[in-house]
């Protein structure tokens, strides 16, 4: 595991898993190859361009020409793949790109992989196993029953991955990662965007009640369960990743005002988004049995994210002043316009 593409690598998850992964590995070559869409950004590795072991690919992970010829003559050992569009909401507005790039682009790295003799891990999610009624968690093992197309297309991507596992006996192996926080997110995320609102002193657009559960992991614990499984994983084997600890949004959105010293009368509960996952919960004890633990508990990372925004205006200013003003407004105005619904 000398040479890594890691796709996606310029991404939230990507960037800060190569910032991990160098300073952790510094004999290894890492070429990150990334589409740089609104999400992906030059600047999540700003610190890092000027290392000689790191380079950077602009490209599609569908695009299976120019995968073939990046492994090729980077010599690539290993693909970690984190390429994908990953929010629930653009999913809902505009689910095909969904499937091009999570579906579509993680068989382009499969194919690669097999025809070069490569080893894939690919970074999935909770959301593949759908919604969790209380009193359950997730085991790597359940049947997946993904319910926006965003989680479609990861479970479709996972399904895929473990097909090239049994018919090709391609080495892979299969991350499932709760919701993560930390340095670099994207503000149309929950906690990157109450922050930066609740900085902005704008409204925290609250979906429905706000009793909706997620596990709300720092991304460094992501990281590091990730490399425990490069290092120590089972070939063709699931992980699941996160605390197994969740909380409700409004606990999180109240961790976010109380860290930024801002009042509860910004919240604001707007019309739902269709099908939401009520909970996810994991059961994270197989990567516990590797000898990995989370570092962080989830009430302090979400205190520390929403601290890392107040500190670095610089990254997401320019965000939120460029077309970002576009989504916010197809994905808020209406509801913001709505009479307030009832407070639960
Ligand atoms: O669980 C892992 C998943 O976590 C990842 O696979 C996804 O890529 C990532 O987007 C995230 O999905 P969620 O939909 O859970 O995350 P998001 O940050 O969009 O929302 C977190 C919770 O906050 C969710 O219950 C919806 C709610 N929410 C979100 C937004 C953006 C609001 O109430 N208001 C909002 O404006």
């Amino acid at each position: 595991m000398k040479k890594l593409l890691v796709t996606g690598g310029c991404g939230f998850i990507g960037s800060n898993f190569v910032r991990y992964w160098l300073a952790r590995h510094p004999a290894s070559k890492v070429v990150v190859y990334d589409k740089l869409t609104y999400a992906g950004r030059r600047e999540n590795l700003h610190d890092l361009w000027e290392t000689p072991n790191l380079s950077l690919v602009v490209g599609d992970v569908a695009d299976l020409e120019l995968v073939r010829r990046t492994c090729q003559t980077n010599e690539i050992d290993l693909i970690v793949n984190f390429a994908a569009e990953t929010h629930v909401d653009q999913s809902i507005l505009g689910p095909l790109v969904f499937t091009e790039t999570n579906v579509r682009g993680t068989h382009v790295l499969l194919e690669v992989a097999r025809e070069l003799g490569l080893r894939l891990h690919h970074v999935s999610t909770d959301e593949v196993y759908g919604h969790i009624p209380e009193g359950h968690q997730s085991v790597e093992t359940d049947p997946l029953a993904p319910r926006s197309p965003y989680a479609a297309s990861k479970a479709a991507a996972d399904q895929l991955v473990q097909a090239y596992f049994i018919t090709y006996g391609l080495p892979v192996t299969i991350t499932r990662g709760a919701n993560n926080v930390g340095p670099y997110q994207h503000p149309e995320k929950a906690v990157p965007l109450f922050s930066t609102n609740a900085i902005l002193g704008e409204v925290l657009p609250v979906y429905g009640d706000g009793r909706q559960m997620r596990d709300y992991a720092h991304v460094d614990d992501h990281c590091t369960g990730i490399e425990t499984v490069l290092l120590r994983g089972e070939m063709g084997e699931v992980y699941n990743v996160g605390t197994g600890r969740e909380m409700t949004n409004l606990e999180m959105v109240e961790i976010v005002l109380e860290t930024l010293g801002k009042d509860r009368s910004l919240i604001r509960h707007v019309a739902d988004r269709p099908g939401h996952d009520r909970r996810y919960s994991m059961n994270v004890d197989k990567l516990r049995a590797l000898g990995w633990a989370p570092n962080h508990d989830p009430r302090q990372a979400v205190a520390e994210a929403a601290r890392w925004y107040a500190d670095n205006r610089w990254w997401w200013e320019p965000i939120r002043s460029g077309e970002f003003r576009q989504y916010y407004e197809r994905q808020y105005a209406e509801r913001l316009a709505e009479r307030a619904p009832p407070k639960p």
